[in-house]
């Protein structure tokens, strides 16, 4: 157990710090760190992929009853979250010869919903559903409400981002394809940012839902 978290720690330090070299593309820096960013952040999925491996193993080969499920959806949601998110999203735009398109634009946006969600987000909300109980001496509680808000944020979140990304797509072509301004690329992504905008209330609502929650958890009948 201890070997195989250090080779997940190794793997993301030495992934994760020359990877972020992928920030370094068009900011004047020297050309290596086209290479550098390009090959790390490359492999920055993998030790991702295997927290995910990891978590599901844990899941399956589990001997002790899960007594709060709400909160153990939530530590599975965030470890597949962040795989869609960081890892997959990460990795569509990470190489340099697609970021010299897609760079700042809003597939980047796209980009940093889905993984800010899925890495911090849902870990911070994990660690709320399984401390809120305890601090109010809470044995099993109640998760129809919270269950809700669990559905509702992510699958809003996941439109949020799939429209940003398709919004970006758009701009990255008109932009930097065809060579078209900035604010003719703005009239082709409206719609997609109007989706955005509803795609965001319903996130909202999601969101009020899972703080109402929290704030007043109550026991399972039993
Ligand atoms: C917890 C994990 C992660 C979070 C929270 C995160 C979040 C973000 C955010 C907010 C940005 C925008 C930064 C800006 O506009 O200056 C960004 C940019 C970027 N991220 Fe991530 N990221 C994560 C992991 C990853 C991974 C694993 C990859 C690659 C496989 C990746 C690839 C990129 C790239 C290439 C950019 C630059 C986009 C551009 O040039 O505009 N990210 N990330
Ligand atoms: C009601 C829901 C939300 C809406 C409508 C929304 C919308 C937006 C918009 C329009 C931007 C500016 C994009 C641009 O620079 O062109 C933005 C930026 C950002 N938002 Fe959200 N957001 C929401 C919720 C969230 C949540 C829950 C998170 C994280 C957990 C988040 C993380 C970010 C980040 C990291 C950026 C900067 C992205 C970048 O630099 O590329 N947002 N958001």
């Amino acid at each position: 157990m201890e070997k195989w978290l250090y080779i997940e720690i190794g793997l993301f330090l030495f992934t994760g710090i020359a990877g972020t070299g992928h920030h370094y593309y068009w900011i004047g820096a020297p050309r290596y760190w086209l290479w550098v960013g390009g090959i790390f952040s490359a492999l920055e999925p993998l030790p991702i992929l295997l927290m995910v491996l990891d978590t599901m193993h844990h899941v399956k080969k589990r001997q002790t009853k899960i007594v709060n499920p709400l909160t153990w959806t939530y530590a599975v949601g965030c470890a597949i979250y962040h795989m869609i998110g960081a890892g997959v999203w990460g990795f569509l735009h990470t190489l340099p010869q697609i970021n010299y398109y897609t760079h700042g634009s809003q597939v980047t946006v796209s980009h940093g919903h889905l993984a800010f969600f899925g890495a911090y987000a849902l870990l911070n909300l994990t660690t709320f559903y399984y401390a809120m109980p305890k601090l109010k001496g809470i044995e099993v509680y109640d998760d129809t409400r919270g269950k809700y808000g669990f559905w509702t944020m992510c699958i809003a979140m996941m439109l949020m981002g799939l429209f940003f990304g398709v919004a970006g797509v758009l701009q990255s072509y008109v932009e930097r394809v065809m060579g078209m301004g900035y604010m003719t690329a703005q009239s082709y992504m409206r719609l997609w940012m109007g989706v955005v905008f509803f795609c965001g209330f319903a996130f909202l609502a999601g969101l009020l839902t899972t703080v109402a929650d929290l704030f007043t958890l109550r026991p399972a009948k039993t």
